[in-house]
């Protein structure tokens, strides 16, 4: 004897066959399909159903014409969206339409069946009474649910977008219990990373007798970490956090990645003192699943960064290493720059892209050819028109990188000229960028101060003085102000080393 049944509206034949499996497993429920909305009403239309779950986007009829006609034909049917994760507003709007709630994908089976389960035991209970108290009831259930479950999507909605934004593991590690806090009806809530058997912990809040470090071996905690599940811990059980008993419930969530236990969520302490229940866990699931995805994402991120940033550190070395003129070039004009954006209080952010865009400047360069690159002598006017390619070059290398956006403006730029007359496009005072204007400065200074095949190094004040000359036809009058007050323009050694990382 099944338990009622299910209609499974879905123009994907995957999605389809994959919770028919799910809902007919073990005799649970006699399913049904129906390709889309049009064919779902023919078949409501025909027979009986104690739930429905419909995908959003289907040919001919969709999946919200399709929500408002059945809650038309059959108010107390409960429709149940199908939705992705980047289409959760679409689930939104499904649910004041009248949906009673709504399934992600990729599908978790437990919150699939439980679902079923409460939406066709709901069902039998309307069905049963008189069709206006029937109507009345179905109302009052349907708001109440739609309000909580709305709340639970806009707050959930309102972490994930949140973490999206977190690129620093510390910051996560921050805001993931005061997020759970947010989320969930605790007090207490602590954050912690595996460490062979010990826990160490990153983050708490309410938990009292706090410790960094815990052993958690022979705990409910080892339990999590060894099965990689979720545990409800009862009232009784042993509390390795304080080496006492554990006073009221505890919900410990595995931060799973790559199949691996990193670390866990503790919540504990509901006000109630209440036991957690199923949409609890599966909300507490959902934000740690969430939390998990952006550590695993930014342990990518930073593997190809750094990937990428010893790629390139290692294409300037190479031409460093070509022409021994210019050895620690990039490194200096970075340093110099770094001095003037000091001096003219520049933001952090902006330093950054100085450090490392300032680093590749010259990185195209790497597109020169030697004979040209150490020629002793002048340069012929085919030679001077190769070299002047290497903003450009260097911009090709470094455009796939997205995040390298702004250090490429360094790279493009850095040979234009406030009067026009500089290369490769002859921008004019403001329309070269301001940190691209106190590179110039920079680069031109240490051009002067060193030696290169075709000419010794000028002394400092006659650097100094071509670049006073310069003002306002080669350089900006202000960034040349700041260069003179910095500890290079006034002509003292630099004794700080570059590291960028
Ligand atoms: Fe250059």
């Amino acid at each position: 004897m099944h338990n009622g049944k299910i209609l499974i509206v879905d123009d994907d034949p995957f999605v389809r066959e994959f919770l028919s499996e799910i809902l007919s497993d073990k005799g649970r429920y006699e399913v049904d399909v129906a390709v889309d909305g049009l064919e779902g009403l023919e078949k409501i239309g025909r027979q009986d159903y104690d739930v429905v779950f419909t995908d959003l986007c289907m040919p001919r009829l969709n999946g919200l014409e399709f929500l408002r006609e059945v809650k038309r034909l059959e108010p107390v049917l409960p429709v149940v969206v199908i939705t992705g994760f980047s289409t959760i507003e679409n689930a939104v709007n499904a649910m004041r339409e009248g949906a009673s709630d709504f399934i992600e994908k990729p599908f978790q089976v437990d919150k699939v069946i439980s679902l079923a389960e409460r939406l066709a035991n709901q069902k039998r209970l309307l069905g049963g009474l008189t069709s206006k108290r029937r109507y009345r009831l179905s109302l009052e259930t349907l708001n109440a649910q739609l309000f909580k479950t709305l709340q639970e999507i806009s707050t959930l909605h309102t972490v994930s977008t949140e973490l999206d934004n977190l690129y620093d593991n510390s910051d996560i590690y921050r805001r993931v219990v005061e997020m759970a806090l947010k989320l969930l009806p605790v007090r207490e809530a602590f954050f912690g990373i595996v460490d062979g058997n010990r826990l160490k912990i990153k983050s708490s809040i309410g938990v009292p007798k706090f410790r960094d470090e815990i052993e958690f071996r022979g705990s409910y905690i080892e339990r999590v970490v060894k099965s990689g599940t979720h545990v409800v811990v009862k009232p009784g059980d042993f509390n390795p956090v304080d080496s006492s008993r554990v006073t009221s419930p505890i919900l410990c969530i595995p931060i799973n990645i790559n199949g691996e236990t990193i670390g866990i969520l503790s919540l504990s302490n509901k006000p109630d003192g209440s036991s957690f229940t199923d949409d609890e866990i599966h909300l507490a699931l959902t934000f740690v699943q969430k939390v998990a995805l952006r550590l695993e994402n930014n342990a990518l991120y930073e593997t190809v960064y750094s990937n990428l940033i010893n790629t390139l550190k290692s294409l300037v070395a190479i031409i460093e290493a070509r022409d021994p003129y210019t050895k620690q070039h990039s490194e200096r004009v970075t340093l110099y720059s770094l001095e003037i954006a000091e001096m003219i209080g520049l933001s952090n952010e902006e330093k950054e892209i100085i450090k490392f865009g300032g680093y590749l400047h010259d990185i195209g360069k790497i597109g020169v050819r030697d004979t040209i690159l150490l020629k002793p002598g002048k340069l012929t006017p085919e030679e001077m028109a190769e070299v002047r390619l290497h903003p450009l070059i260097g911009d090709r290398i470094v455009q796939p990188v997205r995040f390298l956006e702004k250090e490429r403006e360094l790279i493009l730029y850095h040979h234009e000229r406030i009067d026009g007359r500089g290369y490769p496009y002859g921008l004019k005072g403001d329309e070269i960028p301001f940190v691209v204007r106190i590179l110039s400065v920079a680069d031109a200074y240490d051009a002067m101060t060193s030696s290169r095949a075709y000419r010794p190094a000028k002394p400092h004040e006659v650097a100094i003085e071509e670049i006073k000359y310069g003002v306002n036809t080669q350089f900006d009058k202000e960034v040349v102000k700041a260069f003179l007050n910095t500890k290079t323009g006034k002509g003292r050694k630099q004794k700080k080393k570059l590291s960028v990382d």
